[in-house]
């Protein structure tokens, strides 16, 4: 089997968030199956430099499937095929030879557009400052187990901590909700005790946030946990909920 692939890309090209945009196609010749996608964007990107064309503008820092900046919407998935997985880590190995691969940005309302299949997620930014942190004195680190936590709940807590804030969730979601983000902030912080004294007011000001930077609501689709390259569960959703409700009746 040849370890080189020849692709053509479908990539949407847009200007600014003013503009329309469009798909162009570029023939992509010699793709190592070794190459992970965003070197073939980069191999691409080399080709249309030298030639004097505009580069596709992509998001990305990290590339360790860590910093949630890569945000490509591949055949109609976030992401990409494979489940668990970032855009930096998915590898061209996973594509066949003749291939047609279609990239998109995230679509949704409160992700416009910023050039080509860069979207602004600052919204994100805006539902944390809102409530997403604790308030402590800092000092010197207390005594290890000097706070004993149930080992269920550190688990949880844990599991809503991997959120790396990418938005597949959103881009995946029909009504464009970002309750799977949020539920796994306000979750990983209410299962601690150091969330507590600011538990009600956190979720409230969280879920406000987010209803006002235009997310849908969640309909339990499921579609946000089955692209979420984390594997966040919807129970945290559930949780945010009870959280919201019981907020709400002691306010
Ligand atoms: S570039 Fe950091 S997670 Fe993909």
């Amino acid at each position: 089997m040849s370890d080189t692939l020849n692709l053509t890309l479908k990539i949407w090209r847009q200007k600014n968030s003013t503009s329309a945009g469009k798909f162009e196609t570029y023939p992509l010749k010699g793709i190592s199956t070794h190459m992970s996608f965003l070197e073939m964007m980069d191999v691409l990107n080399d080709q249309l430099i030298k030639k004097g064309d505009e580069p596709v503008a992509f998001d990305h820092d990290c590339r360790e499937g860590i910093c949630g900046m890569c945000s490509l919407y591949i055949n109609g998935r976030a992401h990409g095929p494979m489940e668990a997985t970032t855009t930096c880590q998915l590898h061209m190995r996973h594509f066949e030879d003749g291939e047609t691969i279609t990239i998109e940005p995230w679509r949704a309302a409160a992700f416009p557009v910023v050039r080509d299949l860069v979207v602004d997620r600052s919204a994100f930014d805006r539902i944390m400052a809102a409530g997403g942190f604790i308030s402590v004195n800092t000092g010197s680190a207390v005594d290890a187990n000097s706070l004993p936590i149930p080992k269920h709940n550190a688990d949880e807590a844990m599991d809503g901590a991997t959120c790396i804030g990418c938005g597949a969730c959103v881009a995946s979601c029909k009504n464009a909700s970002a309750m799977l983000f949020v539920s796994a902030k306000v979750s990983q912080l209410a299962l601690l005790p150091q969330g507590q004294p600011e538990k009600h007011r956190r979720v409230m000001n969280m879920v406000a946030a987010m209803d006002a930077e235009a997310f849908g609501n969640c309909t339990n689709t499921g579609a946000c946990e089955a692209e979420c390259p984390q594997e966040i569960s919807i129970s945290h959703i559930a949780r945010l909920n009870r959280e919201f409700l019981c907020a709400n009746l002691v306010k």
